[in-house]
């Protein structure tokens, strides 16, 4: 290994974050193509006729042609080591997504020109804000007829309320797109020679040698517009980039490889490199060389062959070594790291050293939990919470088959550890019920079940509930109803669910000393 602040540096990790259908495959697949790590990226047509993605793991991931679970892919690019995190596109697994974002250094936004910014981009670049995370946006679809460039960027500025920085500007689009005007590289590169020809531009702007695309409307029109984001645009700011108040934008056409390479060389250069992460103990320097990092995932029978449990680790500082003895914050316990995963795109390999930045797989026996800091150092510290969500809906569940009860109570168990959904019991009886965000994490959960462990499941939907914790050891039992019941998370903490909002005010009046509480909210 080279010394560990050259491995730190070159480490590039990121998430991308689009709206479905915008091209967040087709993108992936393209990087990975240029990194080398797949011989032939499976076009994102072969989703329809069984051939699926390197990054969808999951059978009901096929069957819907969605992204359920995060993944990670890594490659190499020209001295860089690239950590791709891929998050669902699904507004169901916000809470999934939101984690893996925790997990980045920067995100890249992709838009569909046409559609320009849609839901789900906004709620994930939300995200992306808060932790005030770079963030580059890559403008897809050029080939196809889109909104005008112009209005796309001012969509960025009032939609997202983000300054934006053209790196490059489309030549046309649809039927006439010719290709990109780089600004940054000072060329032009030409869309439909098949070869991507690059023609340089003088200092003034103009083709260095005369050239036929000069003669088209299409390619005047972009001088003009270039001139004017000259003159009226957001000068180009490396701090600005930094912190997450300029994006710089890319355009271009995934499924044509069209503007992806130029668009991956330009990010690598500008994208951060791991930055400190605040904990318990102040902010932890990557550079350190007492090796640190955070679960924030886990997934069990990732590969149905291998059924196996793995929790994603992100190392925030010093270096992995396989076999290396660390401390689990929580518990204060030493833990070997001795099997350990890299996520190179084709195959699970086994990985011997990592550095921060870097996000390794570990198998997991149930040692770990979301959130839960490993250190190698003497002293122990916790980085910042993970976000949780307050679960919306809610089902009751039962095996049905009496004689499945013990891979029933198992796959649950091993679900629910993953974090991607939530499981409480009634206070009384002990009847499972679950929780989610969303209406399609029951569903990934029963076809789970069924899959992974063989089990058959009723459920039985009890609505939408407001989920309040109780900070309490003790809850008098007599106050659970049919309004306002009464169950126990799985770590036995005291959960109320309340039928709606009435009835939950209706409760605080009557029992002003109950606090209640939202994990989001934070009781400490
Ligand atoms: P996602 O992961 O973000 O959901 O998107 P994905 O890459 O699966 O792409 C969604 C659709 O958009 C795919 O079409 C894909 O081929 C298409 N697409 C991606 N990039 C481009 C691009 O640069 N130009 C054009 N014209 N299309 C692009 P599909 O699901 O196969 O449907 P269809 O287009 O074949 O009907």
């Amino acid at each position: 290994m080279k010394n560990l602040q050259d491995e730190v540096l070159s480490r590039r990790t990121f998430a991308i974050i689009s709206h479905p259908d915008a091209g967040k495959t087709t993108l992936t697949e393209k990087l990975l193509l240029f990194g080398g790590a797949i011989r032939e990226a499976g076009t994102v047509k072969a989703k329809k006729t069984g051939k699926y993605a390197t990054s969808d793991w999951m059978e009901i991931e096929k069957q819907r042609g969605i992204s359920v679970t995060s993944s990670v892919l890594q490659f190499d690019y020209d001295g860089f080591r690239v950590n791709i995190l891929d998050t669902p596109g699904h507004q169901d697994f916000s809470e999934d997504t939101y984690r893996t974002l925790m997990a980045v250094d920067s995100a890249v936004m992709i838009i569909d020109a046409a559609k320009g910014i849609e839901e789900q981009t906004l709620k994930l670049f939300k995200v992306c804000a808060m932790r005030g995370i770079p963030i580059f946006t890559f403008i897809n679809k050029m080939d196809r007829q889109g909104k005008q460039p112009l209005e796309l960027l001012a969509e960025l500025e009032e939609v997202l309320g983000i300054q934006s920085y053209p790196m490059n500007w489309p030549i046309g689009m649809g039927q006439d797109f010719m290709g990109i005007y780089d600004r940054f590289h000072n060329r032009v590169e030409l869309f439909k020679s098949g070869d991507h020809t690059k023609l340089p531009l003088n200092d003034e702007g103009q083709l260095e040698e005369s050239h036929e695309i000069e003669d088209s409307p299409v390619f005047q029109q972009t001088l003009e517009e270039i001139e004017l984001l000259n003159e009226a645009g957001n000068p180009f700011s490396r701090k600005d980039i930094d912190n997450g108040q300029l994006s710089p934008v890319f355009f271009g056409s995934a499924l044509n490889l069209f503007g992806v390479q130029t668009f991956l060389e330009s990010y690598l250069q500008f994208a951060p490199p791991p930055k400190g992460r605040n904990s318990s103990a102040g902010t932890i320097d990557p550079l350190s060389k007492d090796f640190s990092g955070f679960i924030f995932k886990i997934q069990a029978n990732m590969n149905p062959a291998h059924r196996d449990r793995i929790a994603f680790l992100r190392i925030c500082s010093g270096s992995f070594e396989r076999g290396m003895p660390v401390t689990l914050s929580r518990t204060g316990k030493q833990v070997k790291l001795s099997q350990s995963t890299s996520f190179l795109a084709d195959d699970r390999t086994t990985v011997n050293e990592a550095v921060a930045g870097d996000i390794i797989g570990l198998y997991d026996t149930g040692t770990y939990q979301i959130g839960d800091t490993l250190v190698s150092g003497k002293d122990t510290f916790e980085f910042e919470r993970l976000p949780q969500f307050t679960p919306e809906l809610f089902m009751k569940v039962t095996a049905k088959n009496a004689l499945k009860q013990k891979h029933f109570h198992k796959g649950m168990q091993q679900l629910v550890q993953e974090g991607a959904i939530q499981l409480f019991k009634t206070a009384q009886t002990d009847q499972y019920i679950l929780g989610a965000v969303g209406q399609l994490q029951f569903e990934v959960f029963e076809h789970r079940l069924k899959n992974e462990y063989n089990v058959d499941i009723l459920m039985e939907p009890m609505g939408q509930k407001m989920t309040r914790w109780v900070d309490a050891e003790k809850v008098d039992e007599k106050l659970s109803s049919q309004r306002s019941m009464l169950v126990k998370d799985r770590y036995d903490r005291f959960v109320f669910l309340f039928e709606n909002d009435f009835a939950l005010r209706w409760f605080q009046e009557k029992n002003p000393d109950i606090v209640l509480y939202q994990p989001m909210e934070d009781k400490n």
